[in-house]
């Protein structure tokens, strides 16, 4: 069974014998609801080091005042048993241990924060962004895996670690999927059988399109047939957009770099977000 620590001192008592002794090690951020996603990173995580240090916090700072914080799902029992021996050390920190009584720094990132996801939650990669250093600082890991599935993420990370110079390698696993092609995400399980049944249309479309822009396609036709395609399942759409890989930034695929495809939509009241690499043939 994978051992458990609460504050930032245990955390640190574990690692440091684990220093000492030349161990390489892996932080693995999540807020817990583990899935064959997450479990996918921790084995990329293992193959990658000694010691793999999976951390489990639903940070209040990333949602808003109308999402799903106080519902939001927390089974730290069944997320052990997810982890069985996947991991050395889970760190599962109360609220007042990670926000200490009257803390007031935020980390905010500009550049590939900007747009997508900050348009529909503004707040929600400053509180992102303020969890994941604390977390870096605290754990000091050699490496960190983070989610393709979460790519504008990703890229904050990549952004707030260069930019504030943490000594970390940050890695992106790919996306764990369903046979549907759906996206594994704890909030699935809000769908009734019918709409996760139609949900898989998202993935469909996205990589429809981006095999179509890949091949040399008109990436406007592609997206707008996309739209069609995703509107027709019953989503709301909240972006479905064509961006630079690396830096987020709009493309039109005329410049010879990696792109990436990135959507946002609402199917009965769920928003879910995907995207897939789009590479030219
Ligand atoms: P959470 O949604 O729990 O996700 C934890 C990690 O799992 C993230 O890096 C996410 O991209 C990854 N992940 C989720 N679904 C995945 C899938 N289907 N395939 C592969 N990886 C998947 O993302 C967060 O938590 C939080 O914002 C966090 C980074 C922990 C900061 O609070």
């Amino acid at each position: 069974m994978t051992d458990v620590v609460t504050t930032v001192s245990a955390l640190r008592a574990r690692l440091s014998s684990w220093r000492a002794a030349g161990e390489r090690i892996a932080l693995v951020p999540t807020m817990g609801a583990l899935h064959a996603g997450h479990l996918a990173l921790v084995a990329r995580a293992r193959s990658e080091v000694d010691r793999v240090v999976v951390s489990i916090f639903v940070n209040p700072t990333q949602f808003a005042p109308n999402e799903d914080f106080a519902t939001y799902p927390r089974n730290l029992d069944s997320d052990l048993a997810a982890l069985q021996d996947a991991a050395d050390l889970l760190y599962a920190p109360q609220v007042s241990e990670m926000y200490p009584e009257g803390a007031a720094t935020v980390v905010t990132v500009g550049g590939p924060a900007a747009g997508l996801e900050s348009d529909a939650r503004p707040h929600f990669f400053a509180g992102v962004a303020t969890v994941v250093t604390k977390l870096l600082i605290q754990c000091a890991p050699d490496i960190a895996v983070f989610g393709e599935k979460d790519f504008q993420q990703l890229a904050v990370v990549r952004r707030l670690v260069r930019d504030l110079s943490l000594p970390v390698e940050i890695v992106g696993g790919e996306t764990v999927r369903e046979t549907s092609g759906l996206a594994l995400s704890s909030r699935n399980a809000y769908f009734s059988p019918a709409d996760r049944t139609r949900a898989a249309a998202l993935y469909a479309a996205l990589d429809a399109a981006a095999a179509e822009i890949g091949d040399g396609g008109n990436p406007e036709r592609a997206i707008a047939v996309a739209r069609l395609q995703i509107e027709r399942a019953g989503f709301a759409i909240d972006y479905l957009e064509l961006r630079d890989a690396e830096t987020l930034a709009s493309s039109d695929a005329s410049e010879d770099r990696p792109m990436r495809l990135l959507v946002a939509a609402r199917l009965s009241n769920v928003r879910l977000i995907d995207n897939v690499g789009v590479t030219k043939s």
